[in-house]
């Protein structure tokens, strides 16, 4: 009889070794290499249900009006204007921040377009049911399966042929011909595997729900986002109700991409007006407060920004960014001081983006060091006043992306004033109820910001 071979999977990224070893050499975790006993056959050696033909590019079906829309206007934009027929896509999120909830809510209006299978191999049908008479779901063309075995749920689907799937979650489904246990990278490549090629050859839209390690990233990470179409994270943070719905690869659309959700008592709302809900509590005529034009994919979204600059009662000061990179706010300290010279050392600095949101565009420089000029100086911006643009090293203000966006969004608002980049302002057509000031340098910005 021949030997069975054995090999050792990480558990974090999936990287696989002939022999153990203590800490894995792709990404440097501890004690996460577990033995596995792998098929004879790969699922990589089986190929899609049809054999490949070359065919010309315009004999290719498939136009854009074969998105169906899920009735969640924040979710299609996500997802790139609607769901993609054959499409596997990835929902990840912490535990408890919402993705049972937003897939059984986008179900519920899914069947109206045909049969959906929502899979739950965490909870029972009757806690799903539960649920969705919360959120008031009513939907006759929506069915229920509590079960975690791969191959029934695969037999379930030959019978019902479901036109939209959803498996909760694919960390607790498994496969019989794995010895694995449920959640390892083996069974969950094996499953996802499974699943993609049914997705594909049946053109079945497959939603999988992915749990999200401590360090943040969907359990097994590369090995399931490299097999998705598209990947989205669901996020929030603890204490806010606003969830953001963010796509991180998208094979159907443009990532960064963003759809926004208040979690309520009777499930998620949908927030079309994402600035007047992050500028809602927003503090006026208090010192630290700056409000910056960001664009998150296609939409501008207004922000506030806010910072503390306190003397510092230790030797080292304190340096804390939320919802910015903190190393982007050590660079911005660095240029306060050396070009606009602010003198911050020995103070404590503390920057937060309001709402829980996350920036992550250059464009949010000026607002940033706006902010941290104004709590330090304790002078107040200019409550009607908005601004945005990339500062440079030398503290020179560098044109950004789509400023008219930014401005229509600002005017639409009611701000009257917006700071931006000298190099934004060309041809640029605007209301006439906001007042443009082009700027060059970051020390510039200061001399109009406050009141
Ligand atoms: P859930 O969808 O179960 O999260 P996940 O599947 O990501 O683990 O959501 C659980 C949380 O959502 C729970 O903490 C309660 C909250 N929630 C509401 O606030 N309102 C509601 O109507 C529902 C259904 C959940
Ligand atoms: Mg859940």
């Amino acid at each position: 009889m021949a030997r069975q071979k054995t090999i050792y999977t990480c558990q974090q990224c999936g990287f696989q070794s002939p022999k153990w070893m203590g800490r894995c050499p792709d990404c440097q975790q501890w004690n996460s290499l577990v033995e596995e006993h792998p098929l004879p056959t790969s699922s990589n050696s089986r190929s899609l249900a049809e054999p490949g033909k070359p065919l010309k590019l315009s004999e290719v079906s498939g136009r854009e009006e074969d998105r169906l829309s899920s009735g969640l206007a924040e979710f299609d934009r996500t997802l790139g204007g609607g769901v993609v027929p054959g499409s596997l896509i990835l929902v990840g999120g912490d535990p408890g921040i919402g993705k049972s909830t937003l897939l059984l809510q986008a179900f519920a209006q899914l069947a109206q377009n045909g049969t959906a299978l929502y899979v739950t191999a965490e909870e029972s049908a009757r806690q799903v049911k539960l649920r969705a008479e919360r959120l008031g779901v009513k939907a006759d063309n929506l069915y229920l399966l509590a079960e975690t075995s791969l191959a029934q749920i695969k037999q379930r689907i030959k019978e019902l042929q479901p036109a939209f799937l959803v498996i909760d979650s694919i960390q607790t489904i498994f496969c019989d011909s794995l010895d694995s246990a449920p959640g390892s990278v083996s069974q969950v490549r094996e499953c996802t595997g499974q699943l993609m090629i049914q997705a594909k050859g049946d053109g079945l839209p497959t939603f999988l729900v992915g749990h999200v390690t401590k360090d943040g990233s969907i359990a097994g990470p590369r090995v399931l986002e490299h097999m998705v179409d598209t990947v989205l994270y669901f996020e929030g943070s603890g204490g806010h109700p606003y969830r953001i719905l963010r796509a991180v690869k998208n094979r159907f659309g443009s990532t960064n991409e963003i759809g926004v959700f208040e979690m309520q008592e009777q499930g998620l709302r949908e927030v079309g007006n994402p600035s007047e809900l992050f500028l809602a509590e927003r503090p006026e005529h208090t010192a630290g407060s700056a409000v910056v034009a960001a664009l998150e994919g296609s939409r501008p979204i207004l922000v506030e920004l806010q910072a503390l600059v306190s003397g510092s009662s230790f030797g080292t000061p304190q340096r804390t960014a939320i919802g910015i990179d903190h190393k982007r706010v050590a660079l911005l300290v660095a240029i306060l001081e050396k070009k606009v010279e602010l003198s911050l050392a020995g103070q404590d600095i503390f920057l937060n983006v309001a709402g829980g949101v996350r920036l992550d565009e250059p464009a949010v420089d000026l607002a940033a060091i706006a902010a941290l000029a104004s709590s330090h100086l304790n002078r107040v911006i200019n409550p009607h006043m908005v601004m945005f643009g990339e500062v440079g090293l030398t503290g020179e203000v560098r044109a950004v992306s789509q400023p008219e966006l930014r401005v229509k969004e600002a005017a639409r608002l009611g701000f009257t004033h917006c700071i931006l980049p000298q190099g934004n302002l060309k041809n640029i057509d605007i209301p006439k109820s906001i007042e443009l000031i082009g700027v060059s340098h970051a020390s510039q910005a200061l001399e109009h910001i406050f009141m």
